[in-house]
């Protein structure tokens, strides 16, 4: 049974007040800095790559940044129909919990469109193209085919990740692009109100499960991470492309293999293991399954 003291009408009046709209954030003279970093190291791990350059790091760098516009585009489309599924059946019940959670899918769908307004941006101005995995609508699709505890733990998970890396890496790094930066921290602001209505999403769809329904959505869960790691492998290979494109060099074998190796765990970090390990996820799963929680901390390391 989950204790959490969180609250529709308190998570909706924060939400109304952070409130802030995408024009405010970029267009006009709010123009990324192709010459700065866009990514904090501990997420884009190119200090570690001393075959690079600090040209070639910065042009990697920003790489990872586009592909976390990408990413957390991607994850945000499936997000936005299955908040709004778990909404539609109850809209009658607490118009608080109506408004939050409709209040909550606003917000990603503005958020999608954020990262697709800067995505364009960086294409505009990048050096070459950049590659993702997807399509986004059939990655969402095969999240969405799992049953609802385990999409709510990845989604939880995603967001605490997102309050993770502005905090701890984003917030106090001067050397970033300030764009960049802001975009960073208004979706932290954002997504603070989301970590709450998720706990209590994974509270409601916890509600009285059975220890083999509890063990199913674990199942799902790591049948999700299994799925997003997949695509991760792949997109290292797309972005050692774009930087041999960008850089117009093409790295020797070993230099290659650093680099795949360096760069798979950094993305596995960022998208995975920095969300597994928050210790409010790991809180709230211990909260109705210590058992759960026991899983995902021995998962945990290989994605860190
Ligand atoms: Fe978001
Ligand atoms: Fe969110």
């Amino acid at each position: 049974m989950i204790t959490t003291t969180y609250n529709y009408q308190e998570t909706l009046a924060a939400s109304v007040k952070a409130n802030w709209r995408v024009e405010d954030i970029i267009g006009g003279d709010k123009r990324l800095d192709f010459r700065k970093p866009f990514m904090p190291d501990s997420l884009a791990r190119t200090s570690a790559m001393d075959f690079l350059t600090s040209a070639e790091k910065v042009l990697l760098n920003q790489i990872r940044g586009y592909g976390y516009l990408y990413t957390f585009g991607l994850v945000e489309e499936f997000i936005l129909p299955f908040v709004l599924d778990h909404v539609r059946p109850h809209l009658n019940e607490d118009d608080y919990r109506t408004r939050a959670l409709l209040q909550f899918a606003s917000e990603e769908a503005k958020h999608i469109q954020l990262f697709r307004n800067f995505a364009i941006e960086f294409e505009q101005g990048f050096v070459t193209n950049c590659e993702t995995i997807g399509p986004a609508e059939d990655i969402g699709k095969a999240v969405l085919s799992h049953g609802p505890l385990g999409v709510a733990l990845v989604i939880l998970g995603i967001e605490w990740a997102t309050q993770q890396h502005y905090l701890e890496s984003v917030r106090d790094d001067n050397a970033l692009d300030q764009q960049f930066k802001s975009l960073l921290r208004h979706h932290w602001i954002e997504e603070a109100q989301h970590t709450k209505l998720d706990t209590l999403m994974v509270q409601a769809l916890t509600d009285n499960l059975t220890p083999a329904e509890i063990e199913k959505g674990i199942s799902d869960y790591a049948s999700i991470g299994g799925l997003f790691d997949g695509g991760l492998q792949q997109q290292v290979n797309f972005d050692l492309q774009a930087l041999q494109r960008a850089t117009g060099r093409i790295l020797n074998k070993a230099e290659q293999e650093r680099f795949r190796s360096i760069q798979l765990q950094a993305l596995r970090w960022t998208y995975l293991g920095s969300a597994m390990t928050h210790p409010k996820f790991l809180e709230t799963v211990g909260e109705f399954s210590s058992s759960a929680r026991r899983q995902l901390e021995e998962m945990a390391p290989a994605f860190c």
